[in-house]
């Protein structure tokens, strides 16, 4: 059997880890995978969460199976961040389950909505490389647009012509907020056009927010995506709570799905029940009870989302830095002052971003996309001179 099988590349941002691990070099700098880190180059646990795990291993009675919805509590004290406080179930048409970390939650829109009859998605590139690994995974075909502009704004028309030239047996996947890989997001403006496109169209909406809270703040960052609620009568959310709580590893993430009536929604989890049951059975609860724990309580909740704002005023000064600095080389690094959450893309060659690993211990992903939080005050001339010196 196993000599069928033809090798697979690495995923290639997971491969970064590996040969930054490997790396001798003291003076290295990380700007690969999507991970947080403190000036001292730290990916700390959140205090509120350690607050959170310590009363859950003092608590718990039972690791006993909960079901393949997880951690109802957990899903349920996110919707008002997720769907605005004022009506979480916007008229009992929301309803969520508890999936691993927000790439189950992807996973389960994409086959959610293949099973409702999708077979092709529409996306903005790049994109997070793994969402057209998943895509071509469950045999969805994939209609990519242009995500930005060559001026470094978000590309209006390109994402309109998809929503409105979508037929029925098509989707079109948008981020919430904090663009991965460019930090480029829809402004409000751009955000009202679309939601009136999906509205006029009857599209779909599929929409991965995984990194709520990284860019302007929880609210601000999903006013794009309430605007687009508020306009469809159906949808599908996928949330990761790995960057905002920090749970990275523990796989902490949600599906939800807005239904057009209340009455719809039995049918639709029956289908994500089967889906998430074939899949992984169960999510893993430890990081989704944590994450509970944390919004059950007014104190953690404070102490959450005042971590969350240390980390966003961290990643705004490395912005402002970049943007200070002007130019690299060729490169302009002003848009990345006014780009958001831990992701910006660098216009430099494949080549330029190996001579950077190779020459001067800077690992970024080969598309030039940088983590913004790999930065910190003392490594960053050094960063800004190599690049200078490499994108000449
Ligand atoms: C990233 O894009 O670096 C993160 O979302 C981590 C991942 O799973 O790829």
């Amino acid at each position: 059997m196993l000599d069928r099988l033809s090798p697979q590349a690495p995923d290639a941002l997971l491969a970064l880890i590996r040969l930054h691990a490997a790396d001798p070099r003291a003076e290295k700098i990380d700007l690969g995978v999507g991970v947080y880190r403190t000036e001292d180059g730290a990916t700390p646990v959140f205090a509120a969460i350690k607050a959170a795990e310590q009363r859950l291993v003092d608590t718990q009675e039972s690791k006993s199976y909960l079901g393949p919805e997880g951690d109802m509590g957990f899903v349920t004290a996110l919707m008002p961040y997720i769907f605005g406080a004022g009506d979480p179930t916007m008229g009992g048409r929301v309803q969520g389950m508890q999936s691993p970390g927000g790439t189950g939650a992807v996973r389960l829109a994409l086959a959610m909505a293949q099973k409702a009859g999708v077979r092709r998605v529409h996306m903005g590139v790049p994109s997070w490389p793994n969402h057209a690994q998943i895509l071509a995974d469950l045999g969805l075909e994939l209609a990519p647009f242009e995500h930005a502009n060559p001026d470094g704004t978000a590309n209006l028309d390109a994402v309109l012509a998809a929503i409105n030239g979508a037929g029925p047996d098509e989707a079109v996947l948008l981020h919430a907020c904090c663009h991965n890989p460019t930090g480029i997001d829809y402004t409000a403006d751009q955000w009202t056009a679309i939601a009136a496109a999906f509205a006029k169209s009857g599209t779909f909406p599929i929409i991965d927010s995984a990194y709520q809270g990284l860019g302007h703040g929880m609210e601000e960052d999903a006013a794009g995506m309430r605007a687009v609620l508020a306009a469809v009568p159906e949808a599908f959310v996928a949330h990761s709570c790995d960057k905002n709580f920090g749970q990275y590893r523990d796989r902490v993430g949600a599906f939800y799905v807005m239904s057009k009536e209340p009455g719809d929604l039995d049918t639709a989890f029956s289908n994500a029940n089967a889906l998430a049951r074939a899949a992984w059975s169960m999510p893993p609860d430890h990081g989704g009870a944590a994450v509970r724990i944390v919004l059950n309580d007014a104190e953690l909740t404070g102490l959450w989302l005042a971590e969350l704002d240390t980390m966003r005023a961290r990643m705004r000064e490395v912005r402002d830095a970049l943007a200070a600095a002007g130019t690299a080389g060729r490169v302009d690094l002003t848009p990345l002052g006014t780009q958001n959450g831990l992701f910006s893309m660098l216009p430099i060659t494949k080549e330029e971003v190996a001579t950077l690993r190779e020459e001067h211990g800077i690992y970024m992903a080969a598309s030039g996309r940088i983590n913004i939080a790999g930065l910190t005050p003392s490594n960053l001339p050094k960063f800004i001179a190599a690049l200078a010196a490499v994108a000449q």
